[in-house]
């Protein structure tokens, strides 16, 4: 009984206060679009059902959208209300409880959902709504309650009187409902309000005034209410995704300098004993191994993979780059589509020059290179193991093993075994 719960996500919106044309729920938050983080909680809730509602720019939002979850589609944006109707076309036969979410609403927590369910089911209620308590309400529809303090309807900003905007308990937009007294009633909504659409939010007030039980669950910690319709809040959720990324990765074993001048996007692996300095960008996907020092000033992009006891230093750009075990890259260099060995020594201001300007080139060096300061690396290009480059030199053509080049272009200088210099 407990999972017998279907979910359906709205993600039709328009994103007219977002001002873009990229569909708000594709909007990044910290390296991955918003409803990707709704769509893993809702899988993490094992459904027996996920609905999306998509409708603006759908092609483009229904690449996020994993198989296993159906797609209905809104024609007309109407509102939130017409959107659930358009969600629980998908849900014919199905017969439990049905989750609303709303695909701008990255920042709750699944325990906060399971929490909100089993106070549901537990209560046999109707339909049970999460609510919040904010200092700043604004924005949000208000939670009208009566004088036993029962709900009795939600009030939207642009409809409520100065009293009701005074009103400091929210509605989060997530609600759960007995799916027949949903969809019995939702006939019953009408456009009749400032923005003249079919409000998901009436439903309460209509439910309440049937006698049908009404329920509030409170949200212990009012951050996961954010919901984003500007970019202002988008970047305040960045900040607290970033916040919880962060905290994560020290509670793990990773020293983070100055948290709040760090940005690791979500999905970065980091082994314990790595030390991140400020000022450091760390891209979706990026994995660090133990023991590296990185940063400050340092941008590791996407593809890199940083072996333990690396260094990546000051004003390092990176990516697509393998970079083996205590390998130093300590002073500002672009390593970008290579694959670099154990204890090489890359020397300040190193460049691997990709791009051709037609496509990205491969470098590779082994283990035990000692780059010069200045190398520039014009790839494709090898250099051989326990080679070195003086300083200044440009790279244009492979380099055997145990060799030492130096000019422009670099030319042989001798054959040599081991160490830099
Ligand atoms: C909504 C609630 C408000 C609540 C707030 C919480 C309504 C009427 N109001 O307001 O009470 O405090 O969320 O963040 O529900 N959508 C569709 N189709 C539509 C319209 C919207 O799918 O026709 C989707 C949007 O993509 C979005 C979600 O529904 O993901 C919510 O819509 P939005 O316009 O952001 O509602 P709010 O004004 O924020
Ligand atoms: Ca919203």
């Amino acid at each position: 009984m407990k999972n017998n719960i279907a979910v359906i996500i709205l993600a039709a919106g328009k994103s007219t206060r977002m001002k873009s044309d990229t569909p708000k729920v594709l909007h990044n938050l910290c390296g991955r679009p918003m409803l990707g983080y709704v769509l893993d909680l809702v899988s993490s809730l094992k459904p027996k059902q996920v609905v999306a509602v998509l409708g603006f720019k759908q092609e483009l939002v229904r690449r996020a959208i994993p198989k296993g979850v159906k797609i209905s589609i809104q024609n007309k944006l109407l509102g939130t209300a017409d959107a659930v109707k358009a969600g629980l076309t998908a849900l014919k036969g199905f017969k439990g409880t049905v989750l609303v979410l709303y695909g701008d609403n990255p920042l709750l927590k699944k325990e906060t959902l399971r929490k909100l369910l089993d106070y549901h089911i537990e209560n046999n209620v109707d339909a049970t709504l999460l609510t919040a308590q904010l200092k700043k309400p604004s924005g949000y529809g208000r939670i009208i309650r009566d004088k036993y303090f029962s709900i009795c309807g939600i009030v939207e900003e642009k409809d409520a009187d100065e009293v009701q905007k005074d009103i400091k308990e929210i509605n989060t937009g997530i609600m759960v409902f007995k799916k027949e007294s949903l969809s019995g009633n939702l006939k019953y909504i009408r456009a009749d309000n400032r923005k003249k659409e079919y409000y998901l939010t009436d439903i309460i007030g209509i439910l309440a005034k049937k006698k049908y039980l009404v329920d509030g669950f409170k949200v212990e910690d009012s951050q996961e209410a954010l919901g984003i319709n500007t970019r202002a809040e988008l970047a305040k959720a960045n900040s607290l995704m970033r916040e919880r990324i962060n905290e994560k990765l020290m509670q793990d074993g990773v020293t983070i300098i100055d948290p709040a001048s760090t940005f690791i996007n979500f999905g970065t692996r980091i082994g314990i004993d790595t030390v991140i300095y400020p000022f450091t960008v760390i891209e979706r996907g990026v994995k660090i191994g133990k023991r590296c020092s990185v940063g400050p000033f340092a941008h590791l992009r996407e593809g890199t993979e940083l072996k333990d006891d690396v260094t990546a230093g000051n004003f390092i750009e990176m990516v697509r780059a393998k970079i083996g075990a205590k390998t130093f890259v300590k002073h500002f260099s672009y390593i970008g589509d290579s694959s670099i060995g154990a204890c090489v020594n890359i020397g300040a201001g190193t460049v691997t020059a990709n791009f051709d300007g037609l496509r990205k080139n491969n470098t590779v060096i082994k283990d035990r290179v000692c780059i010069g300061s200045d190398t520039i690396i014009v790839a494709p290009v090898k250099i051989g193991r326990d080679a070195v480059t003086g300083a200044g030199s440009v790279i244009t053509k492979d380099i055997p093993d145990n060799t030492v080049v130096v000019g422009v272009p670099a030319r042989i200088l001798r054959k040599q075994g081991g160490k830099c210099g």
